[in-house]
């Protein structure tokens, strides 16, 4: 793609808005809840926040930096960052990989969404008891038929977005509905905290019990960090080659993850103090808000309304973070296999949704892909693009790209002190050791 035809955001906001549309999915609203209350608690709460100062945020910068240097997507911007360093192709072909096993099992959570909106608009969560929900969701995601469907729905949307480009759709729209999702679960949290017993799911988040610290525990912890800032595979480096020469990228990095944290911890405001109050099991696994929320919906006035507005905020959430993976497998199909691009929206489309069926025939192959990708290819992915930033890259050239707006960087050798020693070391520690190496 040459310099002149690529489309550029119209504001910063605009750039804020996709690259935090990409961030805040279900991996905030779904993923977190359910993966904190697995692991238990606020020990894994502070351990993801640690993950997300120290790594997360250099990494997503590094990314950016590295997508506004080159002006192409993620498999092109290494090798023509670094011609002289081919091994590094392979964060891009990493990337194509993980975001076709993350869509795969994205898509399904995606379509229990969509069943839930159909639920919620006709009135049948309302009033249903705990073992209600749960033999509901239990029954509705084990079976074949409708989560195929609501799956493969899902996946046209996505397509249908992605196939009519990127920004014109993204832009607009995250930019007014993302607020809106974040007013709503504010108001969810408001409403949750007010239960009786709420304090024992506010401890059980933020009072951190560091004897539940185990190495399975820092794994995820690093995993949901990745997953959630939708870094490690270059797709945060692709909006970076849409960032304006003026913008500072440290900024924009700080901004996107702090609204991505803020938005999973008030997801974890919203459940678990009505896990503990209606008796639920916090570890419950991926069902976990699908059988909380519609309680808390049901204890609430205008009830009826959050619940349809939540589920489909949520919906799009999912959306504007869907269509930056399936961005990735597009472009790749498309510049680097050279199918036309419309061809290529369909034939990935398509193939993911193939392994998606499979993911809701088969809750181990969901697991696996959940598992491998988040915990594995993305933090190996981070643990590259660090690399590739603090020694393949000239210092001067990350420092000029970072400071392209004109000011300087007052933290710059701290940042590099991150991306060059301290995350790769982190990061390399944190997969040798869930590979049983120590
Ligand atoms: N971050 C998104 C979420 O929280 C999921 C996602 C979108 C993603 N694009 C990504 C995860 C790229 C990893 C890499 O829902």
């Amino acid at each position: 793609m040459a310099h002149s035809n690529r489309d550029g955001f119209s504001s910063k906001f605009g750039v804020i808005a996709a690259a935090a549309g990409s961030a805040v999915g279900l991996g905030n609203i779904w993923r977190f809840p359910y993966v904190v209350g697995e692991n238990g608690g606020g020990a894994f709460l502070l351990l993801y926040l640690f993950f997300i100062v120290l790594i997360g945020i250099p990494v997503m910068l590094s990314e950016l930096m590295i997508g506004r240097k080159a002006q192409v997507n993620a498999f092109r911007a290494f090798p023509s960052l670094a011609p002289k360093a081919p091994f590094f192709k392979i964060v891009g072909i990493m990337g194509v990989a993980a975001a076709f096993l993350i869509l795969s099992f994205y898509g399904v959570v995606a379509g229990w969404t969509v069943e839930y909106i159909w639920l919620a608009v006709t009135n049948q969560l309302a009033g249903q008891s705990n073992a209600e929900l749960k033999v509901l969701f239990d029954t509705f995601s084990g079976s074949t038929i409708q989560p195929i469907f609501y799956l493969v729905v899902f996946m046209a949307m996505t397509a249908f977005i992605v196939r009519g480009g990127i920004q014109n759709g993204i832009e607009k729209y995250t930019k007014v509905l993302m607020p809106l999702l974040f007013v709503i679960i504010v108001v969810l949290c408001l409403r949750a905290v007010t239960l009786d017993g709420a304090m024992v799911g506010i401890e059980f988040l933020f009072k951190p019990d560091f004897s539940k610290i185990t190495g399975d525990v820092i794994l995820s912890a690093l995993g949901q960090a990745f997953f959630s800032l939708s870094i490690g595979m270059g797709v945060i480096a692709t909006y970076g080659s849409y960032i304006s020469k003026k913008e500072n990228l440290l900024n924009t990095a700080v901004s996107v993850s702090f609204a991505d944290t803020l938005i999973a911890i008030l997801s974890g405001v919203a459940i678990f103090p009505a896990v503990f109050a209606f008796g639920i099991e916090p570890g419950e696994g991926p069902g976990l808000v699908f059988v909380v929320l519609p309680q808390v919906f049901s204890q609430m006035m205008g009830g009826y309304v959050f619940a349809v507005a939540f589920f489909i905020l949520l919906l799009i959430a999912a959306l504007t973070s869907s269509v930056s993976l399936l961005e990735v497998v597009v472009a790749y199909f498309s510049e680097e296999l050279k199918l036309e691009r419309k061809k290529a929206t369909v034939l990935a489309a398509v193939s993911i949704t193939v392994l998606g069926v499979f993911c809701v025939v088969s809750p181990k192959l969901f697991d696996l892909f959940e598992w491998t990708s988040s915990n594995l290819l993305l933090p190996f992915g981070g643990l590259l693009i660090a690399i590739f930033v603090g020694w393949v890259l000239d210092k001067e050239v990350v420092r000029a790209e970072l400071e392209s707006h004109g000011k300087k960087v007052a933290i710059f050798k701290v940042i590099m002190l991150i991306v060059k020693y301290i995350a790769p070391v982190a990061v390399a520690i944190v997969l040798l050791q869930s590979l049983g190496v120590f």
